[in-house]
């Protein structure tokens, strides 16, 4: 009998316990575990201070470790565990430049984005640094039947950093620069396990909608970003140290917070998993 437990939280996400990530999961575990994180998008589990090998372990209960693109923040024995770490973000003004700092889904430029990305809480300042999560399938939802017949077609190109970007991307080298794919992504995706149709938005990637002036293009990403953000969608993390949380970015946005004394330290290690070719939405006519 499954020992999971699952508290599903008011508006996104669930909390899962009854489960000790330092040890190999059972197929059966691996199975209820994967249909928990298709329904709710974000999974916390409290209390697991993994190593970096059993955090990668934990994370592929959920699918298979991709690269991390800046290299230059990777652990230097593990490679596809990735850091962030206040010690090497830039400051303008005493404040800190975190990466992330406005709701995105991770590399939407790459012609497969990564279905999920975890966290695990090394070192966690004592108060701020929460990360932000909002339900993009349920903004989708929200929307009446003529804005999302309006918007269902519609395809945006992503690039590495979109010339309308609210926040300014770390700086990559010319040989990881010459890496960087774009591509047009659907606006409304089609989730490949749940079905659920979502948002798919990043303003700091979306160079304007296929098809319309650049006026009017974000104008509507804009529009759709401001509805998709709003706090009814929104679960916010406040991380303790020992926390996984893993995510899937076909499912929510998500946005890290600078609010913390940059004196103090935070740490998390980051995983991403390989994603797959991202599907339109088909509404099915029902007569
Ligand atoms: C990220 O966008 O992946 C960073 C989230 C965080 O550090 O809170």
């Amino acid at each position: 009998m499954s020992t999971i437990q699952c508290k599903i939280n008011e508006i996104l996400g669930a909390e899962i316990s009854g489960i000790d990530l330092t040890r190999p999961a059972s197929d059966a575990t691996r199975a209820e575990l994967n249909t928990l994180f298709s329904k709710h998008a974000v999974l916390v589990f409290r209390d697991q201070p993994l190593t970096p090998s059993q955090f990668m372990q934990a994370a592929e209960i959920f699918g298979s470790l991709m690269d991390q693109q800046i290299k230059k923040f990777v652990l230097p024995d593990y490679p596809l565990v990735g850091c962030n770490s206040t010690k090497d973000l830039p400051r303008k003004n005493g404040k800190l430049q975190v990466r992330g700092e406005n709701y995105h889904t991770d590399h939407s430029n790459d012609i497969a984005p990564p279905k999920a990305t975890s966290l695990l809480a090394v070192d966690i300042p004592s108060y701020g640094g929460d990360t932000q999560f909002v339900d993009v399938r349920r903004a989708y939802d929200d929307l009446s039947v003529r804005q999302q017949t309006a918007i269902q077609h519609l395809r945006s190109k992503h690039v590495h950093e979109s010339s309308r970007s609210p926040r300014s991307f770390a700086k990559l080298s010319p040989e990881e620069m010459a890496k960087i794919p774009h591509t047009q992504q659907p606006l409304v995706i089609q989730h490949p396990i749940s079905g659920r149709p979502a948002l798919y938005l990043n303003t700091g990637r979306m160079e304007g909608i296929e098809g319309m002036n650049a006026d009017e293009g974000f104008a509507l990403i804009d529009q759709l970003y401001q509805h998709a953000t709003q706090a009814k969608y929104e679960y916010r993390h406040q991380w303790r140290v020992g926390d996984m949380v893993i995510w899937d970015n076909r499912s929510v946005m998500h946005q890290a917070n600078a609010d913390y004394d940059p004196e103090e330290f935070r740490y998390l290690y980051r995983v991403m998993l390989q994603g797959d070719k991202l599907q339109p939405f088909v509404r099915i006519r029902t007569i």
